[in-house]
């Protein structure tokens, strides 16, 4: 398996073992060539949280390569643990990468906030906002920082369904863009949220399975789940 392209995430023969010694990630083996909206389903402490930071580079594998082209930035299931400023501007403004003039500071955060559908919003306070346009402005702030890798992490989990759609919604137009798209991988225990994906697969026994229709993983857990 060799890196191509710009767009590029692969793990070959990846293992993992935090200090217990037992690989929870174990030859793990899978690639991403393409944005989209890719999401991962697994029990609860099957590896997902722990694979997302090493594609992140927090942590590195024990054994095994990481192949990655692309800018991640995670998205984490409860906003009010990454939101730290007092307004959407304010926030915003803590991505921005140095490199960026004074003069251009301004659009890119109004362009960023209007991607996310939260154009009105740049003086509003945080404590202000809903769940679900506190994790949009998340979103927003990977944006601006120049992120093409989302990594969010069970992003709706305590999100209203009219607040879970709105950001399922907003992901899934950056990532089908036909103007730079993006790459999302999202982890998620709400299996209705399958439907929309590109693709998924399930983390299981240290490694992930090939990647399917979400329809088809979404029949396959209700199956197994009736049985
Ligand atoms: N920082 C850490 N130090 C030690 N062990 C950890 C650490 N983080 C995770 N683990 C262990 O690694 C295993 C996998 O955890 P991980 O958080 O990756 O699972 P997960 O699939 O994200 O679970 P969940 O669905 O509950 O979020 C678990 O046994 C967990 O206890
Ligand atoms: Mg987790």
């Amino acid at each position: 398996m060799e890196p191509t392209g710009s767009g590029y995430l692969g793990f070959e023969k990846v293992s993992f073992s935090w200090p217990n010694g037992v690989n929870i990630i174990d030859q793990c083996s899978f690639s991403i060539v393409k944005p989209g909206l890719w999401m991962l389903v697994g029990e609860n402490g099957s590896g997902k949280s722990t694979l997302f930071r090493l594609i992140s580079g927090v942590i590195r594998p024990k054994s095994g390569k990481i192949f990655c082209s692309l800018r991640p930035s995670m998205v984490y299931q409860n906003p009010d643990h990454q939101l730290l400023m007092p307004t959407c501007k304010s926030e915003l403004m803590l991505s921005v990468p140095k490199s960026i003039s004074h003069s251009k500071l301004f659009d890119l955060i109004q362009s960023a906030l209007e991607k996310v559908d939260l154009g009105e919003m740049m003086d509003r306070p945080i404590h202000t906002l809903s769940g679900g346009q506190k994790q949009r402005l998340a979103l927003a702030g990977a944006i601006v920082s120049n992120s093409n890798l989302l990594l969010l992490d069970e992003p709706t989990a305590l999100l209203d369904p009219q607040s879970q759609n709105s950001v399922l919604k907003v992901v899934k137009k950056l990532t089908s863009s036909s103007v730079d798209p993006i790459t999302a991988i999202w982890v998620t225990h709400r299996l209705e949220e399958l439907l929309v994906c590109d693709g998924a697969a399930i983390v299981k026994n240290g490694g992930i399975s090939t990647w399917n229709s979400g329809s088809k993983v979404f029949q396959e857990l209700k199956s197994l789940a009736l049985r």
